[in-house]
């Protein structure tokens, strides 16, 4: 594995197979690697010569008052984890090559980054968009990977790509879990024993209320009923920021049934911010 923390370096070496024909699987990341992460990485080695990861906590995806000192990093066991999943190079990038004093130019999707998490995290979706549109310019991948957990995020991608013309495969992944069904991610380091088992209130109130749709024995309105109750019904959930039914392309709250629906939820256990998400395909 190619360590690499020079974007200069970085662009030349891809370039350098894509010139060989080898086609490249990008999994960006912001570290704190767990069998999420580790499932994309997966997914592009078998679609792709070569994979390429990435990680960097990215401050601009970060509000003022949010996680970003304090977010989970273990540099030292995540190389250990990419080198063991034989990832073919790692791009590292220190904040200042990626920032640069006087950096001045953001991706504003427009309407989507408003959405679900946009209204809780404003600006997340613009770090988000900029950093992703650095990196594809950077590594020039065929392929990238995205979780379907951050559901918003591989929408935004999406859109990106489209609108601006990134010739890019977006490939979205499913969401890997725990035994109790709670979706992994880096910021589950934060839950003390109590709230980790309070959380997987998450996962059952959306497979119940996404089974029920499915029968037929409820709407929409009633899901986000079901759900707001059982979250409710949790005392260690602090806070709802939403739990309800979408329009998985514009995600505009829906009411009546109609097509591909996603069920997503977000929630504050104490200090800490978690989301889920099920798509049903009707
Ligand atoms: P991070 O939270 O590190 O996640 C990196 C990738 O792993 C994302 O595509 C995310 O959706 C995926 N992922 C996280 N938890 C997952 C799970 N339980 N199952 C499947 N995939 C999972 O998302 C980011 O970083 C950043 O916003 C980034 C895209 C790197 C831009 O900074």
């Amino acid at each position: 594995m190619e360590i690499i923390r020079i974007p200069r370096i970085a662009l030349d070496t891809c370039r350098k197979h894509l010139l060989k024909g080898r086609s490249i699987g990008f999994v960006p990341t912001m570290g704190a690697l767990h069998e999420g992460h580790l499932s994309l990485i997966r997914r592009s080695r078998s679609e792709n010569d070569i994979t390429a990861g990435s990680i960097f906590v990215n401050p601009m995806q970060f509000g003022p008052s949010e996680d970003f000192d304090k977010y989970p990093r273990d540099i030292e066991n995540d190389i250990r984890k990419m080198r063991d999943e034989e990832v073919d190079i790692l791009f590292m990038p220190d904040r200042s090559v990626i920032y640069p004093e006087r950096f001045s130019t953001y991706i504003n999707i427009g309407e989507l980054s408003g959405k679900l998490c946009g209204r809780f995290r404003p600006g997340h979706f613009t770090g988000v968009a900029t950093i992703v549109s650095k990196l594809f310019n950077i590594i020039n991948p065929t392929r990238a990977y995205f979780g379907q957990k951050d559901f918003q995020q591989t929408v935004t991608i999406k859109k990106m790509v489209k609108d601006l013309n990134f010739n890019i495969d977006v490939v979205v992944c499913p969401t890997v879990r725990e035994p109790d069904g709670l979706a992994m991610s880096s910021r589950n380091t934060y839950l003390n024993e109590e709230q980790r088992k309070a959380a997987s209130v998450i996962f059952k109130c959306l497979t119940k209320a996404s089974d029920m749709i499915k029968s037929g024995i409820i709407n929409p309105e009633q899901a986000k009923e079901l759900m707001l109750k059982a979250i409710s019904e949790e005392a260690l959930i602090t806070d709802t920021d939403y739990a309800s039914v979408y329009d998985p392309e514009t995600l505009d709250e829906i009411t009546e049934m109609s097509g591909d629906v996603l069920l997503a939820v977000a929630v504050q256990v104490g200090t800490t911010r978690l989301i889920d998400n099920v798509l049903i395909n009707m």
